[in-house]
């Protein structure tokens, strides 16, 4: 049975849902998959935390519960690298701040593990929205794969889709409400609080950040569309080539207006392929009944692929919290093992 050494940067919310979650899986994947889990090494952003010989992180259990200055097996002596050399091969799971104008600090992250031949599954976007071509190349001359669910809308599946299911057609567009917040907070306008109201609500509930930007201002979903576009249809986006609307600016006016006309106002991510150039934007929709995406309502998220063998093709759904991205993190791992020999 395949022992897979598991190391995870970033402890936040999805680093500490991931740990929880491969405790709670480990026997599940031994049994059904044939994989021999083994949590190794947890970093923070100033210390670290190695098993060293013993086998699992996740049999400690007093690491989720003691602060890092009070537990003497944290570190601050500790290099990434030193770890992963010292383990040899396995998988990095990436879950720090995604910072979409340096990629940092997941880029050298990824860069390190990549130069280690280690397998990549990562939450963070910066990296990859930054210089996806780069990394794939990377990874594909070191026989490694990087996996990103995780980042591209975690619980649905996005690129798992476009890549395996829709094999062999031609993707002719995408649509997606790729962001949780921004359809949460659309969706309470609806019900006729304003955007201010709105978000004070999603941020109360820990949903929204308290630097909303990212979301509000459609950088989420760009990123996301993005990383799913150049995955699934292979085009080659930079984020300055994504037109971008954000959701600040909607009045229960707006709301209401397209509602006088049967519409629904949604945030949508959009690779269009009309002619020579593909095009992908963010752009706030007023989509009619008969529209796929028409019906989601909420923190729910959706993706619409339009192929040409297989009509259009929508998946909805997918739990929008950090358990939800920690089980896409976990997927990631499973495909990235069941299809190889390592
Ligand atoms: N929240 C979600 O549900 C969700 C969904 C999909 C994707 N994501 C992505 O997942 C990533 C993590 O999100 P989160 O909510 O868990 O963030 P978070 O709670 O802010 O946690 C970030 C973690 O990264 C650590 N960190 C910062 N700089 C580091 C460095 N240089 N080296 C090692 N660790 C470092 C922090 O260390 P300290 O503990 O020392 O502060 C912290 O543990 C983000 O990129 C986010 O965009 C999140």
């Amino acid at each position: 049975m395949p022992s897979i050494n598991i190391v995870l940067t970033g402890f936040g919310n999805v680093g500490k849902a991931f740990f929880r979650l491969i405790a709670d899986k480990k026997v599940f994947c031994r049994n059904r998959y044939g994989l021999d889990l083994h949590l190794k090494a947890v970093f923070r952003s100033k210390e670290a935390y190695f098993s060293g010989r013993r086998s699992d992180l996740t049999e400690i259990t007093e690491i989720m519960a003691t602060g890092t200055a009070d537990h003497p097996d944290w570190t601050t002596k500790l290099s990434l690298d030193e770890v992963l050399t010292e383990l040899k091969s396995g998988v990095l799971v990436e879950c720090t701040p995604t910072n979409i104008e340096t990629g940092e600090p997941g880029l050298s992250h990824i860069g390190q593990a990549l130069g280690r031949n280690w397998h990549i599954a990562a939450a963070s976007k910066g990296a990859l929205v930054l210089k996806f071509k780069e990394l794939m190349a990377r990874a594909n001359m070191n026989g490694v794969q990087i996996k990103f669910s995780a980042a591209t809308a975690a619980a649905l599946p996005t690129v798992d889709v476009g890549v395996l299911s829709l094999a062999g057609t031609e993707i002719l567009g995408i649509e997606g409400i790729l962001t949780g917040v921004t359809n949460l907070i659309l969706t309470r306008m609806e019900e006729g609080i304003t955007f201010q109201d709105a978000l004070k609500e999603a941020q109360a509930k820990g949903i929204a950040e308290p630097n909303p930007s990212l979301d509000v201002d459609g950088w989420d979903t760009a990123c996301k569309i993005l990383l799913i576009s150049n995955a699934v249809a292979g085009t080659d986006f930079s984020l300055s080539d994504i037109a971008r609307n954000g959701i600040r600016g909607v009045t229960v006016d707006d709301i209401q207006k397209a509602r006088d006309e049967g519409k629904v106002l949604k945030l949508l991510g959009r690779l269009v392929r009309d002619g020579e150039k593909d095009k992908a934007d963010v752009k706030l929709t007023a989509i009619n009944r008969d529209h796929p995406l028409f019906h989601v309502m909420g923190s729910n998220k959706a993706i619409t692929f339009f192929t040409d063998t297989m009509g259009a093709v929508t998946v909805s759904g997918g739990k929008s919290d950090p358990r939800g991205t920690a089980a896409a993190l976990l997927k990631d791992i499973v495909n990235i093992y069941r299809h190889s020999e390592e």
